[in-house]
């Protein structure tokens, strides 16, 4: 379903976004929305093509964009990509750390290697780009006064709420991610006045999220519990990034929005409503009827 934006449309005018992986999925819709709502965009990301399709696609809107190739897991890279953003477009205003690494596989099947690889992308990579980039976020930096800073989204997951089959590589990763929202929104928030929070993405239709964790026999399973019945849609999440970089979220700090309908919340029904409603009133009958106290024969 195609939805219009309920935010003004130029809610992010005269704003600089640097995302990482911004070129694909949740990245590049986010890319995408923040562009149509007036920011100009630096995508970060490893794959060239990727880069300059993506590219191409916001240029063919009038959205002013430019691709930088790079791997968050490399710190020359980010501190190439931070400043090439700076120079090119002046400001950072909002850095998107969505770029991330991820694959299902049975604990007993996993290296340390592959555990460190996505801890290297998520956790790492995030604090990397976040740590390099704060000197141009932060109030007072370029294009910035004295009492005003920019932003960090970091895009995390529910994975790790409760836990996750053949996923403990991503919760464990994506558990940093938002140790590291809440610890960033404390200390950057008080003295730069940059904003840190998340985003919970559920999943996702037309991603690679959902095509490699979640394949259609799954979810469609899986449905029946889902409390919306349906999956989320890139716009969704794109939405609550808006907010969360605007000036709607002025007041939003330190937090991870599950944008998932509920999802994580749900388990199956164990009990039709009907048999509960009937066995409640029966279960409080009996108690209502029966003796209060303990029996004087059993002093
Ligand atoms: C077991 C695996 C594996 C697999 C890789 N490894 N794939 N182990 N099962 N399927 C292990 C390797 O054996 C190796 O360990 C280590 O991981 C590094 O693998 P490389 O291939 O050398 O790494 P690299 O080329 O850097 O690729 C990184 C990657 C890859 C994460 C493994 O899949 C990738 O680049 N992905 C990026 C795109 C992506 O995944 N997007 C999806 C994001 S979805 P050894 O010990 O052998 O050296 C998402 C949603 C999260 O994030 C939330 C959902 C709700």
């Amino acid at each position: 379903m195609k939805m219009e934006s309920p935010f003004k449309a130029d809610i992010m005018k005269g704003k600089v976004a640097l995302l990482t992986g911004g070129g694909s999925g949740i990245g590049f819709e986010i890319s995408l929305q923040l562009g149509k709502h007036g920011a100009s965009i630096a995508i970060m990301g490893r794959r060239k093509s990727v880069l300059d399709s993506a590219v191409s696609a916001l240029h063919s809107l009038g959205i002013p964009a430019i691709g930088l190739e790079g791997d968050v897991r490399k710190r020359d890279d980010a501190v190439k990509v931070i400043e090439s953003t700076v120079k090119y477009f002046g400001r950072l205003d909002i850095l998107v750390n969505a770029a991330a690494g991820n694959f299902l596989v049975p604990a007993e099947d996993l290296s340390p290697n592959g555990f460190r690889t996505v801890i290297d992308i998520d956790s790492v990579g995030t604090f990397t780009m976040c740590h390099e980039a704060l000197k141009y976020l932060k109030k007072g930096g370029p294009g910035k006064d004295s009492s005003s800073g920019g932003t960090i989204i970091n895009i995390s997951a529910t994975l790790h709420y409760t836990a996750t089959w053949y996923q403990i590589h991503v919760s464990a990763a994506k558990a940093a991610v938002d140790s590291i929202t809440r610890s960033l929104a404390l200390e950057w928030g008080t003295d730069y006045d940059i904003r840190v929070n998340g985003i919970a993405p559920g999943p996702i239709g037309d991603t690679a999220g959902v095509s490699k964790l979640a394949p259609d026999e799954i979810l469609n399973k899986e449905r029946q519990h889902m409390p919306l019945f349906k999956l989320g849609e890139k716009w969704d999440i794109a939405m609550a990034a808006i907010y969360l970089a605007s000036d709607a979220g002025k007041y939003v700090n330190g937090t991870t929005m599950a944008v998932d309908g509920g999802l994580w919340l749900s388990k199956p029904r164990h009990l039709p409503k009907e048999a509960v409603k009937q066995a409640s009133r029966a279960v409080e009958k009996r108690s209502r009827d029966a003796p209060v106290g303990i029996p004087k024969s059993k002093l």
